[in-house]
């Protein structure tokens, strides 16, 4: 008891660090560590709003982001509405006297939307309402949401924070330490925690976060522009690319544009499940954010869940998490996979 540790759930001192750590790199009050991105966000919903209470989601949020709202969180209540966060006049219309909560994500998965954090921080600050940012696909080297005036930061640290796709976790960080008084509360008596050994993995991802990110980013411009160039691509989503909608406003709010490329593909779903098939240093895979890159096709996989929802994704859509490779190895390996796609 000395020591101020008494059972793992409650808190452990491994889990403290990497707590630590995640609130130093948001600049937040309070950071909180989780057993996946979906137990973050479970925890921080159902301590911030009750029965009745209104969100507003990202019209592309992650599948299981909308999942958590449509399947689970409105049978308990909790009613949401999917809106495009970087139209604001329709941000504005759609908040309602019960709104709680905006949930943006920036970029979004798995389209690479960008919304402003400023701007929408504002709208719900208006309204008495809070901003959360998922800044996973960011990380917070590239991103700090609550600089731009967003309450609370949401991670899914399997991403980039741990870095090496061997961990599954979670994290929220706070401006308001009451918030986090309350979070730390519901952390322990809901008990979606992590275990001592997969935070020390975040927390080791982390000493190379920064040179890891530089590189993703490096890599992805590189692979986004080679991909606008390629026949077989239709359009490219990545808001490094002058053209993109979000350009301006993640050159503001970021230091670089992450490593997340999406693209639709000019000959449809087969083409699509073609190229995700031919790729051999690009590996099939759901998850994203790790050092080695990979591909999949989210209409199939991670967003399976939106199927038939306002979120449904183009069934020629195809998204990569590029890697920190050779870049002209990641390169030839697309050209070999999209020639004759
Ligand atoms: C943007 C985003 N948020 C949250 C999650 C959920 O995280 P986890 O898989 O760690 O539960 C994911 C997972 O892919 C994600 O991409």
């Amino acid at each position: 008891m000395r020591s101020g540790y008494e059972y793992s759930r409650t808190g452990n001192p491994t889990r403290t660090a990497l707590e630590t750590c995640l609130a130093a790199l948001d600049g937040g009050a309070r950071g909180l560590a989780f057993a996946s991105g979906m137990a973050a966000e479970d925890t921080l919903v159902r301590t911030m709003c009750r029965p009745g209470d209104h969100v507003i989601i990202p019209a592309d949020a992650y599948g299981g982001t909308y999942r958590l709202f449509s399947a689970v969180l409105s049978q308990w209540g909790i009613e949401h509405t999917a809106v495009d966060l970087g139209d604001l006049p329709a941000v504005r219309a759609a908040m309602q006297r019960s709104t709680r909560l905006i949930w943006c994500e920036t970029p979004t998965n798995p389209l690479l939307s960008i919304a402003d954090v400023a701007a929408l921080a504002e709208i719900a600050h208006e309204a008495r309402a809070r901003l959360v940012v998922d800044n996973t696909f960011a990380s917070p080297y590239l991103q700090r949401p609550l600089a731009l005036g967003a309450d609370v930061a949401v991670y899914s640290t399997t991403k980039y924070l741990g870095g090496h796709s061997d961990v599954v976790g979670g994290a929220v960080v706070v401006s308001d330490p009451d918030l986090g008084q309350e979070l730390a509360y519901s952390q322990n008596a809901v008990g979606a925690v992590p275990g001592a050994f997969d935070s020390w993995l975040v927390l080791r991802g982390i000493k190379t976060l920064g040179v890891r990110m530089e590189r993703h980013c490096a890599n992805a411009g590189k692979v986004a522009s080679w991909l606008s160039g390629h026949p077989a691509v239709e359009t490219v989503f990545y808001p490094g690319l002058p053209g993109h909608p979000g350009h301006d406003v993640a050159g503001r709010q970021m230091d670089g544009y992450g490593g997340m490329v999406s693209f639709l593909a000019s000959g449809g779903e087969r083409a699509a499940l073609k190229i995700c098939s031919r790729t051999q240093v690009f590996i099939l895979a759901e998850s994203l954010g790790g050092v080695e890159s990979l591909i999949e096709h989210p209409g199939r996989m991670t967003h399976a869940s939106t199927a038939n929802s306002p979120l449904q994704v183009a069934a020629s859509l195809v998204r990569l998490s590029v890697g920190i490779e050779d870049v002209d190895d990641l390169i030839d390996d697309l050209r070999q996979a999209l020639d004759g796609a």
